[in-house]
């Protein structure tokens, strides 16, 4: 038996330690309960370092154009929280995959790919219409429009070609990993949220229409990146179906307390424009609850998506810290 305190000094000392300590899924709960706001980028760093070497790696395709090269790396090597890939990683940890595998590592990467490419086109003037990402121009501002569009579009297939690209000897993982993220960014899921968004389509009025469209623009691909990291990780039913349901609180939670950063957000802190969704007239959980309302939800989300990992405990110790500390986020 190791003492609790020894076991709370791992868990607050080493990122990379989460879902490796030993700590009693009662003990996780109570350190979560006592350190409420703990550092989202300490969290990711790991995985941050690591998906964006693979990134690097990944973006260094010889017959692009270099123009077009010079913008998608712009695009997907520019920062970010690379919240996604830490997801899969987590996730394949969480049901005691090793997550420095091959097809692990080569998931995480297209998922930030699609992530990146959904941002790019999510800021275009036909779109949201931003000017600011990740602290820096958007890339129309940076490259024109027809640049910023081809560019998305290019960092989408090359998703595609990253998982699918042969691996020594084949990998039979593949073929489900592809259509799990071809589901999570397609015409049902990330790309209906962003219709139904852009009132492009019918939605309920109310909470419900609210929850379809974040449940799909953010949500589908973060469930997605979850379900893919338990794939690479070799889950059976009962873990799939754990991860599957945080990775939808989760994501409903997280674009829950993106709206309300966008209503109270520092530009700085940010590295977007905040006031936006109020200035656009979006449909958001501030312009639906009120701000308190929203907030008071987005905890209650965030606990529904801890809940979600007990059959996993305590190898998920990492997804439930991550989860607790994105929704006192501040970008
Ligand atoms: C922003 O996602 C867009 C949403 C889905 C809310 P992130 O907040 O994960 O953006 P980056 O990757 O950290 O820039
Ligand atoms: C983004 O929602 C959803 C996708 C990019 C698919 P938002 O439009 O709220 O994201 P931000 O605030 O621009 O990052
Ligand atoms: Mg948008
Ligand atoms: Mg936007
Ligand atoms: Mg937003």
């Amino acid at each position: 038996m190791h003492s609790p305190p020894l076991r709370r000094q791992s868990l607050y000392g080493d990122a990379r330690g989460w879902y490796n300590a030993s700590a009693t899924w009662e003990e996780v709960v109570t350190f979560m309960t006592m350190q409420p706001t703990e550092n989202v980028a300490a969290l990711l760093r790991p995985y941050v370092h690591r998906v964006e070497a693979d990134l690097e790696l990944w973006l260094a395709e010889p017959a692009t154009p270099k123009a077009l090269s010079e913008a998608m790396r712009y695009c997907v090597l520019g920062g970010g929280k690379r919240l996604r890939p830490a997801l899969v990683f987590l996730s394949a940890s969480a049901v005691g995959g090793d997550a420095m595998d091959e097809m692990t590592r080569r998931s995480a990467a297209a998922m930030e790919m699609v992530h990146c490419y959904s941002l790019v086109h999510d800021d275009l003037p036909a779109m949201d219409d931003d000017v600011l990402r990740r602290g820096r121009p958007t890339a129309h501002v940076q490259f024109g429009e027809a640049m910023a569009v081809l560019a998305g579009d290019a960092l989408l297939t090359r998703a595609f070609a990253v998982l699918s690209a042969p691996a020594s000897g084949g990998d039979a993982r593949v073929g489900s990993l592809v259509a799990e993220l071809a589901f999570g960014a397609g015409e049902a899921g990330m790309i209906a949220g962003q219709v139904a968004d852009m009132d492009l389509c019918d939605v309920p009025p109310g909470l419900d229409g609210l929850r379809y469209i974040h449940n799909r623009k953010t949500g589908t691909l973060i469930r997605a990146a979850c379900r893919m990291g338990a794939l690479c990780g070799g889950a059976g039913r009962t873990q799939l179906d754990a991860l599957d349901r945080y990775g939808e609180q989760l994501g409903l939670a997280f674009q829950l307390v993106d709206d309300i950063l966008d209503a109270t957000g520092d530009r700085a802190v940010l590295g977007k424009t905040p006031g936006k969704d109020a200035q656009s007239g979006k449909r958001t959980y501030v312009s639906e609850l009120g701000l308190e309302a929203a907030r008071t939800l987005a905890q209650e989300i965030t606990a529904a998506a801890v809940t979600a990992l007990e059959p996993l405990a305590p190898k998920a110790a990492g997804l439930a810290v991550l989860a607790k500390s994105l929704a006192g986020r501040t970008h």
